[in-house]
């Protein structure tokens, strides 16, 4: 089932969100529903906060870089075969010099910008099956990470943009949160909540 993706404004995108146990319900089913909205709107990731749930939950799929030539051919193999499902991730270390890598989020449609951040991370979580990881990412990978990352810490790709940057979006991001914009996939805005 698609669910329909919260908009920037919506509070539980600015909520650190919290744990989650084996014994949440129905989880099978949300992962397979977050997946299918995540494909449905052509994401690299999605964030449980994405979809209204202020929980430790996101899903990285980077298949639809694969063909993108920016990167090598063995790069281009390991985003296309990269899936995971990240349950009470913590990020324990970032590492390297920061790069720039322009960067869109389902939830602030039409909005893209060039994000610093830095290229290496360890990150423990555990997987849909609750077994625990510790490992380390890279480039593109560790970049999706680290975005989906900062959704459930209630942190914004928009927040990390310099003074005048935010300046220069704050009226398209103020149209986003009143649903002023055409998006080809399902949206809750924060206006159309309060108007029930
Ligand atoms: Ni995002």
């Amino acid at each position: 089932m698609i669910l329909p993706i919260v908009a920037y404004g919506d509070p539980v995108l600015r909520k650190k969100a919290k744990p989650i146990t084996k014994d949440y319900p129905e989880l099978d089913t949300l992962i397979e529903n977050m997946r299918e909205t995540m494909y449905g709107a052509y994401g690299v990731g999605l964030a449980a906060p994405q979809i209204g749930l202020p929980i430790r939950l996101f899903l990285v799929d980077t298949e639809p870089f694969s063909e993108d030539e920016e990167f090598s051919e063995t790069e281009q193999e390991e985003l296309k075969n990269f899936q995971r499902v990240f349950i009470n991730a913590e990020i324990l270390e970032e590492e390297g010099d920061e790069w720039a890598f322009n960067e869109g989020c389902l939830s602030i449609p039409d909005v893209r910008e060039d994000v610093f951040r830095q290229p290496k991370i360890t990150i423990k979580y555990q997987d849909e099956n609750f077994k625990s990881h510790t490992e380390v990412f890279d480039g593109l990978i560790a970049r999706v990470v680290q975005h989906e990352y900062d959704h459930i810490e209630g942190v914004l790709f928009t927040d990390k943009l310099s003074t005048l940057k935010k300046r220069l979006i704050k009226g398209k991001l103020t149209n986003i949160s009143k649903g002023k914009i055409k998006v080809d996939y399902k949206m809750r805005f924060p206006a159309m909540k309060k108007k029930r």
